[in-house]
């Protein structure tokens, strides 16, 4: 009874027996897959080396005959499914047919010589891995993954992959078409380009290996969620390798390798690294990475091989468990594991963590006295902290509180965020805070009252006085207008007041000069009598006497009220702040070279005194005259470095050939040298007012009219031609020089403050020489450019009448200041004519021309601002004037549209080079490269004043 059920079966057991033999052998091969194998056959040139039967023959076995080829495996249907032909010594090519293999699941063709074209695998549906990796192709579809639904396992290493079109790119939709991928392994094989984020979207994928291609920009943030185990991206080979930082590896929690020597990243390694708890083996070594190796990488507990030399951490030499870690090459405070740091350096490596290590920080080693950038030291202490737009983001760090010997901090035109913290309050040395335009919040911790707080321009810094600029400032004494972040901070005025300087440059008894300068501020300053704004010196008065051997004796002042008036958020420019970004060395130049310039800075060779330096002339090997300016040592701490620093940074950006122009700078120990241009003639002071003492011919109008359009369209390039709007502030004949033809040049631009785009509105701490001082500026420290052509007005007034802006010795008391009295009198035919220069030789013409200009200056001396002239128009009207007056010498045609600064800049680097053995290295500040031939300050003795406050 059991026997029917049996025989029935029976059929059915041998066809199954009969399939499972036919997934190895005896299937009849499916047609098309023949001619693809024939197709491979036919495009190898070694094909013996298959190994394959002679045609005719199955490759799968069947037809009964004697099993099949070797290498080849078919599925019962007679389809092949695996192709096992590696280290076969295969040359030749792969068959445009060849994707028709569809069954195909496992092929194996790595390490032959194949080489041409691949042919796309498009469509291949079956297949699960491919490793071609060990061959010689040359071209890659685009299309070469598309449907390839199975695909696990890929690798194409070692082809030099589309090489005559520099190279391919990861297909964007790799992800999409082989959704299953586990291991991709395209290393050295000319890929370019970015990762793309798709590739994170593939959440089978464990090994990835990209070696040895072009590959640049960051690792994709969709890595951080992938099971990625094996990620190797070393010594991409581009200009351009992998960059940015690591924070997404925190987010791999899989990884066990990461191979990531020999790219650009950048950043600290984050802390987050923690999680992953299976790293074994972490390459880092060969990139630029900043900061302190964190405890949570030395703590990882799989981690066994590591290597993070060449790059640019800091801190204590990491601890690690493993004897198989190395990290040479680095800022390391000791060579030592887990020595620590020096405290001062452990402070500020702190600090620098919350700021983001900004890259130009190359902190480095055990000693901040020693080379780093921003830090200034007296006696091997910290006692400056300057580092303005230096793209600090982040909060600023408590750690500073333990700098103890700190007395200056100044971290304006940053992205500082957070609050302002409470430890800051225990420097007992501090003396200034400057935390101007940053997004810090408030409150501000109760510091004391010797300490400057300046945190104007922080948008959000809350509790204050609503933003906005335009709001009429007080213009009392007493109350000079606050900015938004004192106006929050009680027991501020006394430090306003305190802070006021008045710097006098005055022969006369400095209390005389002060008295009178109180008594007679508001008649001075306007054009139009008008009584109704009050006099801008405070109760409280510093003077600083002048060096009165300087070309000018007139009063100068400063006026600060915690540096700002009017606390505009938006007035207050960052782009300040790039200036002081400047890399690059091109304008070093050696003591050396200088000393021997000027005679070892010989007395014979003095030009003049400034505020804080004397200037030198100085003749170079091949007879180029030179002046350089040498800062006193004792002044050479904090403020006047920072002006040194932005002196510099100022001056590469604006160049014109009506701005004197800057040729290079030394810093070695304690000297600080700026070298200028040499201007043979001096200042325009000279000539105009000291012409007999100095036994020179007294100017003629002709060279007058040259003089002032020289000096307006220099400002008209300040103002509005240079990249960006620049103020100068100090206009005045002391500050013009001339050169061996009487042209003018503008120089010393200590004082030049760059104005937002679109809002040339700047509130500033009041600045310039009293008597060339515009009205608004005086009272409310509001500057605009038009506060210059109130300046250059008065230039013109001199230009006439060949008096000082104010002199308090003239006998007729109206005439003390020039520009009251000037505009009483111009439109008087008579007084006008009387008020003239006697050195003129007045004709007809000349008066003519006097008048227009005696014109021109009244406008631009109006009370209103929005009255005066623009320079472009000054230029406009002084230009047909020039014209009339040209001289029949070559005076002029020798000098218009000749761009002297080139050939000078070429003669710094020629010396640079001769020197290049000696100049100093890593120096606290640098020069962008080239093109700028830098305005600057004169041989220009007529220092601005020092004022107690730097800037
Ligand atoms: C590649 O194949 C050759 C023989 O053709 C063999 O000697 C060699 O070991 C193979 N290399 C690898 C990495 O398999
Ligand atoms: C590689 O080059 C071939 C031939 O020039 C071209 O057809 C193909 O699109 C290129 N592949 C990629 C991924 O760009
Ligand atoms: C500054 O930090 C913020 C937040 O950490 C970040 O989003 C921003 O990109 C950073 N900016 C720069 C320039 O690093
Ligand atoms: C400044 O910091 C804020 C907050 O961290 C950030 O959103 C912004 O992107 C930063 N700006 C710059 C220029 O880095
Ligand atoms: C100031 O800002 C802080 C933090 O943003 C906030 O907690 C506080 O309420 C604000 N105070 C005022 C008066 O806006």
């Amino acid at each position: 009874m059991a026997v029917p059920p049996l025989l029935t079966l029976l059929p059915l057991l041998l066809l199954l027996l009969l399939a499972a033999a036919a997934t190895v052998r005896g299937a009849t091969i499916d047609p098309g897959d023949l001619s693809v194998l024939e197709d491979l056959r036919g495009a190898l040139t070694n094909p013996d080396a298959l190994g394959w039967g002679a045609p005719g023959t199955d490759p799968c076995g069947g037809g009964g005959g004697g099993g099949g080829w070797a290498h080849v495996s078919c599925d019962r249907s007679g389809r092949v499914n695996n192709l096992d032909l590696k280290n076969a010594g295969l040359a030749g090519t792969l068959p445009p047919s060849f994707p028709k293999l569809t069954a195909l699941q496992d092929l194996s063709l790595q390490n032959n010589s194949l080489a041409g074209p691949l042919p796309s695998f498009r469509g291949m549906a079956a297949l699960r891995a491919a490793y071609l990796n060990g061959n010689a192709f040359t071209a890659i579809p685009r299309d070469f993954f598309d449907g390839l639904g199975d695909l696990e396992e890929f690798a194409l290493d070692g082809s030099p992959l589309n090489a005559s079109d520099g190279g391919w790119a990861v297909p964007p939709g790799l992800a999409a078409a082989a959704p299953q991928l586990r291991k991709l392994w395209l290393q050295n094989c000319n890929l370019v380009g970015a990762l793309p984020d798709s590739l994170g979207a593939l959440t089978g994928l464990q090994e990835l290996r990209l070696s040895y291609n072009a590959l640049s920009g960051p690792i994709p943030p969709s890595f951080a969620t992938s099971g990625i185990q094996t990620l190797w991206l070393n010594n991409q080979r581009g200009d351009q390798k992998l960059s940015g930082t690591l924070d997404v590896l925190a987010g791999m929690v899989h990884l066990q390798e990461a191979w990531l020597h020999g790219n650009q990243f950048s950043g600290p390694i984050p802390t987050a690294i923690a999680a992953c708890k299976q790293l074994a083996m972490l390459y880092l070594n060969g990139n630029n990475l900043v900061g302190v190796v964190p405890m949570a990488l030395t703590a990882l507990p799989r981690l066994n091989d590591v290597k993070l030399d060449d790059n640019h951490f800091l801190g204590p030499a990491p601890a690690f468990r493993t004897p198989n870690a190395s990290f040479s090459h680095n800022g390391f405070c000791s060579d030592d594991p887990g020595v620590a740091c020096a405290p001062e350096v452990s402070a500020l490596l702190r600090f620098l963590a919350e700021v983001g290590y900004p890259v130009r920080l190359a902190w480095a080693r055990n000693d901040p006295c020693k080379d780093w950038l921003g830090v200034t030291c007296d006696q091997g202490k910290v006692t400056v902290l300057n580092l303005p737009g230096y793209g600090l983001n982040g909060t600023i760090s408590s750690s500073l509180g333990n700098l103890s010997t700190l007395s200056d901090i100044r971290l304006h035109d940053n992205n500082l965020t957070g609050h302002v913290p409470d430890s800051l309050t225990n420097l007992k040395s501090l003396k200034k805070l400057d935390l101007s335009t940053n997004n810090l919040i408030g409150p501000l911790p109760a510091f004391s009252q010797d300490v400057v707080v300046s945190i104007t321009g922080n948008p959000n810094f809350n509790g204050t006085a609503p933003p906005g600029g335009d709001a009429p400032q007080s213009p009392t004494p007493s109350a000079p207008a606050r900015s938004q972040g004192q106006a929050a901070t009680p027991g501020n005025n006394k430090n306003n007041n305190k802070r006021s300087v008045l710097v006098l440059a005055i022969t006369i008894p400095v209390a005389v000069s002060v008295v009178a300068l109180l008594s007679l501020g508001a008649v001075v300053l306007f054009c139009k009598k008008n009584g109704s704004v009050q006099p801008q010196a405070t109760s409280s008065v510093v003077v600083h006497p002048r060096d009165s051997s300087g070309p000018d004796n007139l009063v100068k002042i400063v006026m600060a009220s915690n540096d700002s008036f009017g606390g505009t958020s938006s007035g207050t420019s960052s782009q300040d702040s790039d200036i002081h970004m400047i890399e690059a060395r091109n304008f070093v130049i050696s003591v050396q070279v200088l000393r021997s310039a000027t005679k070892n800075f010989s007395q014979d060779n003095v030009l003049g005194r400034g505020g804080f330096g004397v200037v030198y002339k100085g003749v170079l090997h091949d007879g180029t005259m030179i002046a350089v300016k040498r800062m006193e040592s004792s002044v050479i701490s904090n403020k006047a470095l920072d002006e040194f620093q932005a002196e510099i940074a100022i001056l590469t950006k604006v160049r014109h050939r009506n701005l004197v122009s800057i040729l290079g700078y030394s810093i070695e120990g304690n000297e600080r040298l700026l070298v200028y241009e040499h201007m043979s003639n001096g200042a325009l002071s000279k000539h105009l007012f000291q012409w007999k003492l100095h036994d020179l011919e007294p100017l003629s109008w002709k060279k007058r009219l040259n003089i002032a359009l020289d000096v307006a369209r220099g400002m008209e390039y300040l103002h509005t031609l240079a990249q960006q709007c620049y103020i100068h502030r100090d206009l005045k004949p002391a500050n013009i020089l001339l050169g061996d033809d009487f042209r003018a040049k503008v120089s010393d631009f200590g004082l030049l403050k760059s104005a937002p785009d679109g809002n040339f509105s700047v509130a500033t701490r009041l600045a310039g020489t009293f008597g060339y001082l515009a009205p608004e500026y005086a009272v409310t420290g509001k500057i605009t450019t038009k506060a210059d052509v109130f300046s250059f007005g008065v230039v013109l007034m001199e230009l006439i009448t060949g008096m000082t802006a104010i002199d308090e010795r003239r006998l007729d008391e109206e005439t003390r200041y020039l520009a009251t009295w000037f505009c009483q009198i111009r439109k008087d035919e008579e007084k006008l004519r009387a008020a003239i220069d006697p050195t003129l030789v007045l004709t007809e013409e000349i008066l003519e021309s006097i008048s227009v200009i005696a014109e021109l200056a009244g406008h631009c001396t109006s009370r209103e601002p929005l009255q005066r002239p623009d320079m472009g128009h000054a230029v406009t009207v002084l230009v047909p004037m020039v014209e009339k007056w040209k001289p029949s010498s070559n005076e002029a045609e020798d000098y218009m549209g000749i761009d002297l600064h080139l050939p000078l800049l070429q003669m710094v680097k020629g010396w640079q080079e001769s020197e290049a053995n000696t100049t100093t290295d890593g120096s606290i500040l640098s020069l962008e490269d080239s093109k700028g031939s830098i305005p600057a300050r004169p041989a220009g003795f007529a220092e601005s004043f020092t004022s107690a406050d730097g800037r």
